[in-house]
């Protein structure tokens, strides 16, 4: 028993080894450099040494007029220190210990004439305040970590999925701005939900659709379609469903989503267990029609919080006779749906 236990907490922590490519990072990063100036960021689910996230930080700290840049690293990954290179660092520092690095300065430290991520990768292998190993074990959770987050003003990661309820609900407790990389299906969680429906929390600005390659370490089963192996071996999957999550805002997000469809009783069935029209695509929604509309969850890419207001989820509405079911119309299971109505302007 105790062995499979062990056994489902290795696959999970496999699981979790997904290393998130630099332009996803930089795509989704440049809609908010306003947000950064002068802000201490804590990439807290990052081994530096292979994390992007900490590497585009360290690469953009002047240009995005960071105050601070703080990761730290979890001993449970399989693959700490050993084989996914962001930067390439001395041995010595290559040991797999939990461990934090802190910047607060990146300037021509190795005189080369230019400030670039040299200067970063100089910092840690020459200045001993710069990486220090953690007493603990580098856990999110953990006292020390949870005392960093404190100091931080800015969450940037891909934390793992297999704790994003509880990873979300410690951000929002120390009431923190961020911008993590979740999947899509989280926001049915009853945990999650409550926070996109009170504007807690919205889809980031870049992925919207489709699915996004993520580095895999070698040990990682590529049976999967779409996963594939590069020149220098470095294995890749693609992921469904990804999506950025965030509380900072950014002006795509106050557009308006064009609707050019009329209702009609045929086209828009009630359904059989809830008082609210059907309506299988985001670009489908009627523009004439003022009641309650069941919506798909990737209405959530075009969600506008002064065009429409988020009412409900199928399976968390409260006044829902067959609370915790799927809508059904003639009888038939409909997939999640998001209850939305049009703001009056
Ligand atoms: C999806 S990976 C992303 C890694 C990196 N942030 C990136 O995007 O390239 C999640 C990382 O969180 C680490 N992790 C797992 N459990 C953790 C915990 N309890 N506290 C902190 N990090 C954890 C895993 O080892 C893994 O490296």
């Amino acid at each position: 028993m105790a062995g499979n236990t062990n056994l489902h907490a290795a696959n999970r922590a496999k699981k979790d080894e997904f290393y998130t490519q630099e332009d996803d990072i930089s795509n989704e990063l440049k809609h908010y450099k306003a947000h950064f100036a002068g802000r201490t960021v804590f990439c807290n689910c990052d081994d530096p040494f292979e994390s992007n996230f900490f590497r585009f930080f360290a690469l953009n700290f002047n240009a995005y007029g960071l105050k601070r840049l703080i990761a730290t690293c979890y001993d449970g990954s399989p693959v700490a220190g050993t084989q996914l290179s962001a930067f390439d660092s001395p041995d010595r520092l290559r040991t797999g210990i939990p461990h934090k690095i802190v910047i607060t300065e990146v300037t021509d430290n190795n005189g080369d004439g230019a400030i670039n991520l040299a200067d970063a990768e100089w910092l840690i292998k020459n200045d001993n305040n710069v990486l220090t190993r953690l007493n603990g074990n580098g856990d999110f959770r953990s006292p020390e970590c949870v005392e960093l987050l404190r100091e931080a003003d800015i969450v940037v990661t891909n934390p793992p999925f297999s704790l994003f309820r509880e990873y979300v609900a410690q951000l929002v407790e120390f009431d923190k701005k961020f911008l993590i990389i979740g999947n899509m299906n989280a926001v049915t969680y009853k945990e999650i939900f409550p926070l996109i429906k009170g504007n807690r929390m919205w889809m980031g600005a870049s992925i919207h659709s489709g699915d996004r390659e993520f580095q895999v370490p070698d040990s990682y089963p590529l049976n999967a379609a779409g996963s594939r192996v590069d020149s220098d071996g470095r294995k890749f999957i693609r992921v469904k469903g990804v999506r950025w999550f965030t509380n900072l805002d950014y002006p795509q997000r106050h557009d308006d989503l064009i609707l050019y469809k009329t209702y009609s009783p045929q086209e828009y069935p009630k359904y059989d267990n809830y008082d609210a029209i059907n309506v299988d695509k985001t670009a489908d929604i009627p523009c004439d029609y003022d009641g309650v509309m069941g919506v798909p969850i990737t209405f959530l890419d075009k969600y506008n919080p002064e065009q429409f207001e988020i009412l409900g989820i199928d399976r968390y509405i409260e006044d829902n006779p067959n609370y915790g079911h799927r809508f059904k119309i003639n009888d038939k299971e409909i997939y999640a749906r998001i209850l939305i109505r049009k703001i009056k302007k």
